[in-house]
Formats: C-alpha cells, sequence, structure tokens
C-alpha cells in the first residue's frame, strides 16, 4: 500500500530510453500517469507500449520555450505534476579535448534543466508534497579515463540534490538521488553490438554481483523514492550498482596475504 501512486502524476525527463521505459512502467505499475519529456520521437512509441496512464511529449529540455510549451500540454493532459523524476542526459564528452560549447551543452541538458523542471513545478510539487528523484551515477565519484564533462554533471548532480533537499524540505518536497552502476541500455548496447552475455562478462569485473543491472532493477529504487515508503527519506542518494561502489583496488588481489609471501 505504501508504495500506492494512485492518482499521482510523475513526469520522467529522458523518457525514451530504457531506463526511461522502465521507471515509467514502474510508476505506473503504483498507480501513476506518467509524461515522458524527450527530445527523441522514439519517446512514442515507449508511451505507446506503456497505454493509456503515459503521454509522450516531444521536447528539448535545453530550451525554456519548448520546455514552457512540453508543461503546458502535461498540465492540460494530466494536471498537476507531484513526482519528477531527471533522468535525461547526454553523454557527449571529449575528455581534455572537450570544447566549451560542448561542456555547455551537457551540463544544459544533465543538470540546469533538473533545476529548470523544479523552478517550473515547485508550486505543484509543494501543493501535493511531492518527491523529485535525480539520476547520478557511479561516474560521479571516480576518474574515468576519457571522461570529463559526462561525470563532472554527474557529481553536479548529487550536489543539487543535497541543494535540493535542505531548500524544498519546508515545501514537504523529498528529494534524493539514484547512482545506478552499468545498466542494461541504449548505450551499453551500443558499445557491446548488442551482446547482452559480453556485457554481463566485462561488467562482471566491476560489480561484486557479477553482471550488469537491470533498467527494472533502477526503477524499483525510483519508485520506493517516490512513494510514501520512503517518506522519511531526503537528501540521500541510493547506489543501484551491484555493489560497484565499495569495491576497491584489494578485491582481486588482497593485501595482507601479499603482504606476508
Ligand atoms: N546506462 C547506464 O549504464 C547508466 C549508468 C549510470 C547512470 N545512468 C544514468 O541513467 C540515466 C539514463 O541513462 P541512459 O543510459 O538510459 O541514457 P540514454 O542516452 O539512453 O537516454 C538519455 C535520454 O535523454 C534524452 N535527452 C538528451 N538530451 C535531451 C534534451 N535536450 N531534451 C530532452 N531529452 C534529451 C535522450 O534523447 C535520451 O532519450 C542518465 O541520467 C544516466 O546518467 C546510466
Amino acid at each position: 500500500m505504501h508504495y500506492s501512486l494512485e492518482g499521482q502524476t510523475a513526469l520522467v525527463s529522458g523518457g525514451a530510453t530504457l531506463i526511461g521505459e522502465a521507471v515509467a512502467q514502474a510508476l505506473i505499475g503504483a498507480g501513476a500517469r506518467v509524461a515522458l519529456l524527450d527530445i527523441d520521437p522514439a519517446g512514442a512509441a515507449v508511451a505507446q507500449r506503456l497505454g493509456e496512464r503515459a503521454l509522450f511529449v516531444p521536447c528539448d529540455l535545453a530550451d525554456d520555450a519548448s520546455l514552457a510549451q512540453a508543461l503546458a500540454q502535461v498540465h492540460q493532459r494530466l494536471g498537476p505534476v507531484s513526482r519528477l523524476v531527471n533522468l535525461a542526459c547526454t553523454y557527449l564528452d571529449d575528455g581534455l579535448a572537450s570544447p566549451r560549447a560542448d561542456w555547455l551543452r551537457a551540463l544544459n541538458v544533465n543538470v540546469v534543466s533538473a533545476v529548470c523542471l523544479a523552478q517550473r513545478l515547485h508550486a505543484e510539487l509543494a501543493a501535493q508534497r511531492g518527491a523529485i528523484v535525480n539520476f547520478t551515477s557511479i561516474s560521479a565519484r571516480c576518474g574515468q579515463s576519457g571522461r570529463w564533462v559526462y561525470p563532472v554533471s554527474k557529481a553536479a548532480m548529487a550536489q543539487l540534490t543535497r541543494s535540493m533537499a535542505l531548500d524544498l524540505a519546508a515545501d514537504g518536497i523529498r528529494v534524493n538521488s539514484v547512482s545506478p552502476g552499468w545498466t542494461w541500455s541504449r548505450v551499453i548496447s551500443e558499445v557491446a553490438g548488442g551482446d547482452r552475455a559480453k556485457a554481463d562478462r566485462v561488467a562482471a569485473d566491476y560489480h561484486l554481483l557479477g553482471r550488469l543491472g537491470e533498467p527494472a532493477e533502477v526503477a524499483q529504487v525510483v519508485l520506493f523514492l517516490c512513494s510514501e515508503a520512503a517518506s522519511f527519506v531526503t537528501g540521500a542518494d541510493y547506489a543501484v550498482d551491484g555493489g560497484y561502489s565499495v569495491m576497491g583496488p584489494e578485491r582481486n588481489q588482497p593485501a595482507i596475504p601479499r603482504l606476508a609471501e
């Protein structure tokens, strides 16, 4: 019963992806209506698969006019929003060589769009004592070769979650984040040539549970954070990473036995 979102309207940014679809599916399963905002027209097919409780609204989250138009449509079709999931991202990143324009574009999509959505939805989230879930990543906490922009944007999302939680608590809005590990998704599928078994084999070295995560496994934690079951949870980051973040350099080479050799 605590997981019920009956009568609630959720907005999922970046809803055209595998992870976005899984999040929407979980929220709909709990009774919510869900607006999927995405620049990718593939979101229409996702909404169709999800059924009548889903609404796809094409939107460039980095553009204020597009955002205003999209929210007007959401309000008209689904009413006030009480749950906001900031999931959209770009992986635009060329490490050291990334030009200023790429930095600004990526931070605009990955971070600033979440702020703009929260600003525009603040009054209705407060009126319904709603919740926000931000997507950060394992990439927020460690250096990753050749990647500068994306990890910085995800670290910013972790800090944004703390700032939002602090300033929105008085309005009754809870704000938390999820930090997924490698999750079966468009980007992983592309890199692995669609070979799931290969992706799991490579992921096994980096995740204690020996495989990739499923989009649905990330979605279950988002659902929890959106629900009344998490009524005393705010400002928290939930690792959904199969143990990636607790693994130190000693995992495969225990240091004490080696010292005693
Ligand atoms: N895939 C993973 O293994 C993984 C790991 C850790 C964290 N994450 C996080 O999970 C979330 C989803 O990741 P994913 O791999 O499914 O990403 P993805 O690239 O498949 O999806 C991101 C979505 O954002 C949309 N988007 C990009 N720019 C936009 C814009 N300007 N306006 C509107 N929509 C825009 C894209 O069209 C896309 O549908 C991200 O926040 C990512 O950081 C993913």
